[in-house]
């Protein structure tokens, strides 16, 4: 076993910031294994593509024997388990894809990881890790005055996504709890910052109002969310990997509540400054309050004392510095915004949204 580690779904938004910043900032090699789905993009990695510490390998994590030939290969240290469905908008209106990449995609790498560690010597096998990216909607939701998630709150998923997480995540407690595979998990809140698919709220909303078109807010826009810097998140993920304790989950959260409206209205504002376009007036006037989300979570808190203490790492970008420094990036990359929003993301945007709208 090297010091390789085994990323999936590296090409989308959080894999793809994990992994320039794995290479810049560590002298061990990643193989990227991701089936490009609409949400991932190889070219996101262009700049590591000819690193010599980087491999991608495009195929898919149900894939069984794709997965045992890449163990025997590489010998990885770790799998860090990213690919997923990921937008919640999607899972409702179609939930087989969450199923099968979520749920059984999670059991094929559990399968092989488990066949490949078993036949590790035992000090490999001590040394390997299957770190599971998880997300703070397995906990369902909060009303306002309720305290925020912690590692033991029970698990209660409202959408097709969480449930597909939750059930990834059972899995994994349960290939630990019955192999002995050392497993870790993470559950994040949500995430902003470069490379985010613009079918999220915080890229969505970037780009329609620079563009001038309407700012669709589900329900009555007071819905809450703790936002955390896509970095922050994967220097958590880093840590987890080195320190955490095996069989542990941990939760990572921004300490940053805020409803969604107030979100909408800073993109509005900064953009305002930066971009400054007279026949828009003020940007703000571009909100429009559309239909809801059905079974639209209210309210995610996380509490991640548990990693602040074992692990030393607490977030570290201010929202205030970390939305300037997404819009400036979106800004400087529209390129990239043009190259991803052809064809089927049109087709998504059209059948979300334009419902929606005519309310
Ligand atoms: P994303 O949708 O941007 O990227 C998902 C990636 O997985 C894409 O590159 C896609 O091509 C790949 N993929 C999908 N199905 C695959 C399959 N069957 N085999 C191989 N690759 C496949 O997602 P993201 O926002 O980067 O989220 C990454 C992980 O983090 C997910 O597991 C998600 O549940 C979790 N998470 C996300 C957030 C957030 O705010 N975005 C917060 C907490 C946790
Ligand atoms: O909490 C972690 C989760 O965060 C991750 O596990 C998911 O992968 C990620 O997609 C995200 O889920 P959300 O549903 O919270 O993110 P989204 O960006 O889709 O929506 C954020 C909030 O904004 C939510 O309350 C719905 C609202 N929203 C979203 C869109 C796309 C709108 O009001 N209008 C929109 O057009």
């Amino acid at each position: 076993m090297n010091n390789t580690i085994l990323v999936t779904g590296g090409a989308g938004f959080i894999g793809t910031n994990f992994i320039l910043e794995w290479i810049a900032k560590s002298d061990a090699r990643v193989v990227n294994l991701d089936l490009l789905t609409y949400a991932g993009n190889r070219r996101n990695l262009s700049s590591v593509e000819d690193h010599p510490r980087y491999t991608f390998v495009h195929g898919d994590i149900r894939d069984e024997a794709l997965v045992a030939s890449l163990l025997r290969k590489h010998q990885p240290r770790a799998i860090l388990n990213f690919a997923a469905e990921s937008h919640v908008d999607r899972s409702i209106a179609g939930p087989p894809a969450f199923v099968q990449t979520n749920v059984l995609g999670t059991f094929a790498l559990l399968q092989q990881a488990r066949l490949w560690w078993e036949s590790l010597p035992p000090g490999d096998q001590a040394r390997f890790r299957f770190l599971h990216v998880s997300t703070d909607e397995v906990y369902g939701t909060l009303e306002p005055q309720d305290p925020a998630f912690q590692e033991t709150t029970p698990y209660a998923p409202n959408s097709p996504y969480a449930a597909s997480k939750a059930a990834s995540d059972m899995l994994v407690r349960a290939w630990h709890h019955t192999y002995g595979l050392p497993v870790l998990t993470t559950n994040c809140s949500n995430n902003y910052g470069p490379w985010q698919f613009p079918e999220k709220l915080i890229p969505l909303m970037i780009l329609n109002a620079l563009e001038g078109k309407p700012l669709p807010v589900y329900g009555d826009g007071w819905n809450i969310r703790d936002w955390l810097f896509v970095e922050d998140h994967c220097a958590a993920l880093r840590r987890v990997l080195e320190d955490g304790r095996v069989g542990e989950t941990y939760n990572i959260g921004g300490d940053n509540e805020r409803p969604n409206i107030e979100v909408v209205t800073a993109i509005c504002e900064i953009l305002d400054e930066m971009v400054p376009d007279p026949s828009l007036g003020k940007r703000s006037g571009l909100i429009t309050y559309v239909k809801d989300r059905p079974g639209h979570d209210r309210r995610y808190s996380i509490n991640s004392t548990k990693i602040q203490r074992e692990l030393n790492w607490r977030p570290t970008e201010p929202f205030e510095s970390g939305i300037r420094r997404t819009i400036e990036w979106f800004l400087a990359h529209l390129d990239w915004v043009n190259y991803i929003r052809s064809g089927a993301y049109q087709q998504w945007i059209e059948q979300n949204y334009a419902e929606r709208l005519a309310q």
